[in-house]
């Protein structure tokens, strides 16, 4: 490993932008964060404007680079990883965006997707993209720019108009409109990228009517994607890193290893699972992603996307006001033995994985006239615990019906919410495996800097990463099998009453 080197990380979230500066043994010397504006237009839809999302990112940058009083030479490499799916169009003459970006969270398209499964494409898009049918993806909101704007549909068949996910579109600006580039893992994330050949796929851009001149050119996740225009930190900066958010945080974690697989809570949960260079799809609605492409060769990840985990804690605490702050829940939730049979769903947007169930809504259930906000506070917390469990359930078979080995590996977590040691022991009880929480808990700003390291010689290889991890605290399973069992139960009866399709 290169004895210096200083990476600036630019974490594009859904909540807020934060810039990092990471030095070579992944220590953080300055950072600065900024929260983005939310747009509610309508029932189901959420936006960002791709304005504020370029504005903020500039000034974090700028920020963290002040308050370490250092100079843009002083940079060895940029890395950018990102909130994914979210979609933007802009026009490639005078930049500017003609929508504001149709956030991931989004369902406006949910009636688009059931007719593009009613045309029966759910096995093709399963077998070229490796995700279920759902708006949760940026395809469908980029048909739906095309389709509701003025005049786009015209100009993007003209080659004016570029599409990108946020990545994309930071790159775009930083370099000064120069460079029109993604990488592979927020590719996988469009539903129009073939993940098992490595190119955007033709007769889903047909389907969904997007023209291809649109899209950005598909790169690895370690590479030269440009620099930036030097007018904006007074240097040129080389962007050498690039990943979709919960992909940057598998290797923030090191999970180099077919069977390593961490799970990140920040507002959802993401779980990612290493499944090595075999593409396999699933047979339990989970996703097949790409976890980086490295030097050209592809890693892939079973993926369980879980839309609501730390926001059920800011819905106890704002919604309901239980709570003042966040911490604040660990020592109710421990205040009492269990939940007395509560059962918090926070379907608020719907049921991801393994469910997609967009109509399901959210629910408490088992309340008694002994119930009280204690309950529910950790009941709020046990639900991320519960999911999780359903997703680990589901990977653990697909990777018996892939043949690869399934021998249970112990979790690796990070993200905001694992902060609470109550959820990590939670957890391990309710997995009934080790639960492992690095000495880095933000560890996607740490994978985006390790990738743009990794392109300029900081690291060596990823087994400079690997020796880089460092384990914080360990915890292992302690409930017994039989409560474990029951909870479990009781868990699955209360998902079964919030589905859409429940009697
Ligand atoms: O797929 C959505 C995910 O990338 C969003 O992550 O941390 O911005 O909520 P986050």
């Amino acid at each position: 490993m290169a004895a210096q080197g200083l990476v600036l990380a630019i974490d594009q979230g859904t909540t807020s932008s934060r810039a990092i500066i990471f030095d070579a043994s992944g220590r953080q010397v300055a950072s600065a964060q900024r929260e983005l504006q939310q747009f509610f237009p309508g029932d189901g839809w959420v936006e960002h404007d791709p304005e504020h999302i370029w504005s903020d990112t500039l000034a974090v940058c700028r920020d963290a680079l002040q308050s370490a009083r250092l100079g843009a030479s002083a940079i060895a490499a940029i890395g950018i990883t990102n909130q994914r799916e979210t979609a933007v169009v802009w026009n490639r003459q005078t930049g500017r965006p003609v929508h504001k970006a149709i956030v991931w969270q989004d369902r406006r398209t949910a009636p688009l997707c059931r007719k593009l499964i009613a045309d029966g494409l759910e096995d093709l898009v399963r077998e070229r993209t490796g995700l279920v049918i759902d708006a949760y993806f940026a395809g469908t909101k980029v048909a739906w720019i095309l389709e509701n704007v003025e005049g786009a549909r015209q100009a993007a068949e003209r080659g004016e108009l570029a599409f990108g996910t946020v990545d994309s579109f930071l790159l775009w600006r930083l370099t000064g409109g120069k460079v029109h580039a993604t990488d592979a893992t927020n590719a996988s994330r469009t539903m129009l990228y073939d993940i098992a050949r490595g190119r955007w796929d033709e007769d889903l851009l047909k389907a969904l009517g997007v023209p291809a001149s649109m899209l950005p050119e598909v790169k690895d996740s370690s590479t030269e994607f440009g620099t930036t225009e030097p007018s904006l930190f007074g240097a040129a900066i080389p962007i050498t890193g690039m990943a979709g958010d919960q992909q940057a945080a598998v290797v923030g974690q090191a999970c180099f290893t077919p069977g390593m697989l961490k799970s990140t809570y920040g507002t959802g949960c993401f779980a990612l699972l290493n499944i090595g260079e075999r593409f396999v799809t699933s047979r339990n609605r989970l996703l097949t992603t790409i976890a980086y492409r490295l030097n050209g060769r592809t890693t892939y990840a079973l993926e369980g996307s879980i839309f609501i985990a730390g926001a059920a804690v800011q819905w106890v605490r704002d919604g309901l006001r239980a709570i003042d702050t966040a911490p604040e829940s660990q020592a109710i939730a421990l205040t009492v033995p269990d939940t007395g049979g509560v059962y918090l769903v926070p379907a608020f947007t719907g049921l991801g994985a393994p469910w997609w169930d967009p109509d399901a809504r959210g629910a408490i259930l088992g309340l008694t006239r002994a119930s009280s906000t204690m309950h529910i506070v950790r009941a709020a917390l046990e639900a991320s615990c519960y999911q999780t469990h359903d997703l680990m359930a589901a990977m653990q078979d697909d990777l018996a019906a892939a043949g690869l080995d399934a021998a249970p590996q112990p979790l690796r977590v990070d993200g905001g919410m694992v902060a609470n040691d109550f959820v990590c022991q939670y957890l391990a009880d309710i997995l009934d495996r080790p639960v492992e929480r690095p000495a880095v808990i933000e560890t996607t700003a740490l994978g985006a800097a390790y990738l743009a390291g990794l392109a300029v010689g900081i690291y060596g290889s990823t087994d400079d990463i690997v020796r880089a991890w460092r384990l914080e605290r360990r915890f292992g399973p302690g409930m017994e099998a039989e409560t474990r069992r029951q909870r479990l139960a009781g868990w699955h009866d209360a998902v079964a009453r919030v589905r859409s399709d429940a009697t």
